[in-house]
This record gives structure tokens, sequence and C-alpha cells, in this order.
């Protein structure tokens, strides 16, 4: 589905409600989303302009607070703001301002386009020919602007004519596996198996997996990561059987000024989204539900983070 999403409030939406999700995706979709919701007001003075700019880059940075590369693309964005605008504040309009926004929402883009490549020419070594590959969530074409992040080394390997299989897991509560990676996997032609979340410790045990690959939402100086809900439970299934378990992320999504995973907010959503299947109630009404978006997977159990700039190994040292 595409939508042309033009006001503030209309792309702000779009973030929280999951219309665009992946945390490299809803980065580029805020810093585009900024530049067009200060279009209508590019004739107005540089000072309120700028004024502006730092009240909507806090509304749409504020849509989901786990994902690092939203306060990111937010933070780029309103240093280019407050960077940009005296040289250039010749008319006193902002209309120069607003475009330097524009190629700055241009270049996160397409970084993270290159990044995507970069982190699936890394990743190439771990997915042989025939290599069985388990994931979570989404974190292909349709969560970056790229091919993706765990699934990037798929495509690579589907390219050059590895016989590659994929593992998806179907992920509750939102089932991005099965309404995201399967699809997307499904058009690339690349072979793809749903599976509920509960049956990957089966699979991890009975050796059907060769590499776990999957994606981060931000990464801690200590090499934590938090990831969509179930992260955790595959590592530990993984470190148990002995299946090497990667993370693969862009630069961005490293977030060197949170210490560790004690210091990640963990978005909590709608209790109704455990209490109904795709929008069908499936328990009593008034039932207590938690629904923690994402968990902290523990860097040392991580076996490799692979980012643009290569594969990093424990002790995780980011700065
Ligand atoms: O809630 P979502 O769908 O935005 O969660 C996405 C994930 O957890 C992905 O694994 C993560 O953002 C990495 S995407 C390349």
């Amino acid at each position: 589905v595409e939508r042309d999403l033009r006001t503030l409030e209309e792309v702000r939406e779009a973030i929280a409600t999951l219309a665009v999700r992946g945390a490299p995706a809803i980065g580029v979709a805020a810093a585009m989303g900024l530049v067009t919701s200060l279009a209508p007001h590019a004739a107005e003075d540089l000072g309120p302009f700028r004024a502006r700019v730092k009240a909507h880059a806090r509304a749409l940075g504020a849509a989901r607070p786990t994902a690092v590369n939203l306060a990111w693309a937010m933070r780029r964005m309103v240093v280019r703001a407050e960077n940009e605008a005296e040289p250039r504040a010749a008319s006193g309009e902002a209309r120069e301002l607003l475009s330097a926004l524009r190629d700055e929402a241009t270049a996160i883009l397409e970084e993270d386009r290159a990044m995507c490549e970069a982190i699936g020419r890394h990743a190439l070594p771990l997915v042989p020919d025939g290599a069985r590959v388990l994931t979570h969530c989404n974190t292909g074409a349709l969560a970056t602007a790229g091919i993706g992040t765990a699934l990037a080394a798929v495509y690579l390997a589907h390219a050059e004519g590895r016989r590659v299989r994929v593992v998806a897991c179907e992920t509750r509560p939102l089932l991005q596996g099965s309404r995201l990676t399967a699809w997307e996997l499904a058009q690339a032609h690349i072979p793809v198996t749903i599976i509920a979340d509960g049956a990957a410790a089966s699979l991890l045990a009975a050796g059907e997996v060769d590499v776990v690959l999957v994606g981060a939402d931000r990464v801690a100086a200590n090499g934590d990561v938090a990831n969509k809900i179930g992260t955790y439970a595959l590592a530990l299934a993984a470190e148990r059987h002995r299946v090497p378990f990667y993370v693969c992320v862009p630069w961005s999504t490293i977030d060197p000024a949170t210490p560790d995973g004690a210091a990640i907010a963990i978005e909590q959503r709608p209790a109704d989204e455990i209490r109904q299947v795709a929008g069908v109630p499936v328990s009593p009404a008034a039932v207590h539900a938690l629904n923690p978006a994402f968990d902290v997977t523990p860097g040392g159990m991580i076996t490799g983070i692979v980012t643009d700039r290569g594969v990093h190994r424990t002790p995780y040292r980011f700065q």
C-alpha cells in the first residue's frame, strides 16, 4: 500500500501506527516528512521557521521511543537547520533553508541505501550456498530505504545464485514476519517458511537452522541490542544449541549515548494488539495484557554485530 503523507500529523500518525515501520525506514520517513510538513511555511521569517523545525522534529521524534534512527534523523535535521540558517539569511525568508533540509533528508535516504548494501556485503560470508537462515520481524526493503539489514545478505546471496532458505518467525502480535518478510521474499522468489514464534527453539534444537540473522532498533555502547519482542528468546535458544546469532544494523542504529540495554526505552503498545488477532477479539475483553514491542538481548550473547563498517565482535565498545 502506498500512502501520500504531507502534514505533520499524517506523518506522525503513520509512524505511530506502524504504517511505516522498521528502524531505518522511520528515520528516513520522518526526515522526508519533516520537509513536507515545513513546505507550506517557507515564506516565514527565519526565526519562527527555525523554531518550527525544532517543534516538528520534536513531534515526529516522539512518535516511537525505541528505534534510535528516528531521534538520530531528527537531530541531524535540526543541526542542519541551525548551521545552515545564518549564512543564507539574505532574503530573511526560510525558502533556502527548506531547500537545504530537503538535501539533508535526501542524503539520509541515500546513505541508508548505501549502508544496506554495505551491511549485505559484510554479512554475505554468513550465508553460504545452501544456508538456512532464521529471522524475526521484518528487516528487508520494507524496513529500510534499500535492500534491508539482516535480509540484505539474503538478497545478495540469492542474486549470486546461492541457494538460500529463510525461516521467518510470524512475529506476534503485529505479524511483520508473515505479512512483510514472507511477502518480500516471495516477491523475490526466495524460499521462505513462516513459523509460529514458539516453534523457533525446536527448529534450532533439531539442527534445522545454520544461522540466525536479525536487525535492531538500537544498539547500546556495550553491544546490548533492542529488537522486536521475541529476539531475546531466539538468542537464548541459539546460544543453547550453538547456532551463530548475528545482528545486522546500519551505523545510524548504534547509540553510543546509551551505555547499556537497561537504559533503552521499550515501547509499550496497546493491550488490544494482544487481545485481538488481526482486529478480531480472541480473549476476554477485560483480561489484563502486556504488550512490550521490543526486548533487549545482552551483547555477550551475540556472535557478531554486522554494520556497514564491518563485523564487530564481543566485547563491544561502540563510540
Ligand atoms: O515495530 P517495528 O515493526 O518497527 O519493529 C521493527 C524491528 O524490530 C526490526 O527488526 C528493526 O527495526 C530492524 S529493521 C531493519
